[in-house]
Formats: structure tokens, sequence, C-alpha cells
């Protein structure tokens, strides 16, 4: 089987103009306040990376990263997701912000919700680029969302496939050829 970088379904203007709203409305909402951004490595960087830019108001903000694998049995609920880099930062009584580029079934940011709020942070939401909301398997309450998107697998600006096509500046459908 052949896989292809099909149609586009978001294109840069679109994402770009997205991200700076969703920027701005982090921005007025953290006002004056320290906030911990936890990228979900490694394909929420390039959305990040737009983001932060859009967050000024005098937001002081701390970008740390996490790197995580979520282990096969895509059937189950329960899903084990398996911490491979942790944060730097002590987030004990700050404001953080996990940052990922897509909901799909919810196990994995269900999963870092949790785990963040057992560090007895001041708050902890959510900051998406995509939701999948047909695939949700378990609930997930997102804060800051770019766009709901159709089940389809999807890549570019940071999204890959098999480590592949996260350069591109738009958001394209990835279609099989047989
Ligand atoms: P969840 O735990 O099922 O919500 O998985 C979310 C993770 O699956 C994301 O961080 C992505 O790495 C990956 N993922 C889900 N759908 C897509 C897609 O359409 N393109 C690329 N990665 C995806
Ligand atoms: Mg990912």
């Amino acid at each position: 089987m052949n896989y292809v970088v099909s149609e586009v379904l978001l294109s840069k203007d679109t994402i770009s103009k997205k991200v700076q709203e969703l920027g701005e409305q982090i921005a007025q909402d953290y006002a004056g306040e320290d906030l911990v951004t936890v990228g979900i490595l490694k394909g929420a960087v390039v959305f990040l990376s737009d983001l932060v830019r859009h967050i000024e108001n005098n937001v002081n903000v701390i970008m740390d990263f996490m790197a995580v694998s979520s282990y096969g049995d895509s059937t189950k609920t329960c899903g084990v997701v398996k911490i491979n880099k942790d944060i730097d930062t002590s987030i004990k009584g700050k404001h953080v912000l996990i940052v990922e580029d897509i909901v799909d079934t919810g196990l994995t940011l269900s999963y870092l919700i949790r785990l963040m709020k057992e560090r007895h942070p001041k708050s902890v939401r959510v900051c998406v680029l995509l939701d999948k909301m047909e695939r949700r398997k378990v609930p997930v309450s997102v804060d800051y969302k770019g766009f709901d998107i159709p089940d389809e697998f999807v890549v570019g600006y940071g999204l890959d496939y098999a480590g592949k096509w996260r350069n591109l500046p738009s958001i394209h459908v990835v279609d099989v050829q047989e």
C-alpha cells in the first residue's frame, strides 16, 4: 500500500488566523499571570511555536515539553501512556496549559491531565489545534480548540504519518492508494 498526501483540509492562512485568535484569547485569560505551557512532542511543536508568539499581555510564559507514547491496544479505554520525557519545571501552584496537536480517542490527554493535576498546579487547561470528536472514547474537556475535523488521518503543521510530513505548512488528508 502506498500513502499519499492529498487535498488540503486546512490551509496555512486558515491555520494562522485561528492560531492568532487562540493566542490572543489565552493572553487575555492569563493577563499578568505566569503560565507553564506543556507542549506534547513532537506533534505540537509547530503549533506551540506559533501560538506562544501570540501570547502577549504581560503573560510570563515558561515553555516546557513532554514526550509520550501510548501502548498498543487501542480497543481498550484504560489506555496506558508511557512518559518518555517529563517536564523539568515544577508546576506546583502554577497555571498549566497542555498544548497538543490533536485529540482523537482522548486517552493521551485524559492521562496527562490527571498526571498534571496530581502535582498540585494552580490550574490545568488544555489547548488543541484539532479535534476528531467522532473517535472519542474517553471525555476530555478542551478549553481552547482550533478546529473540529472529520474522521480522516491528517498530516502537516507538526502532524505526521510514520514520522513524515510534519514540515508541511498546511494540513492535508492522507490517502491510501492500492
Ligand atoms: P489519542 O490518545 O487517541 O487522543 O491520540 C492522540 C495522538 O494520536 C495525537 O497526539 C497524535 O499523535 C495521534 N493522532 C491521532 N490522529 C492523528 C492524525 O490524524 N494524524 C496524525 N496523528 C494523529
Ligand atoms: Mg502526538
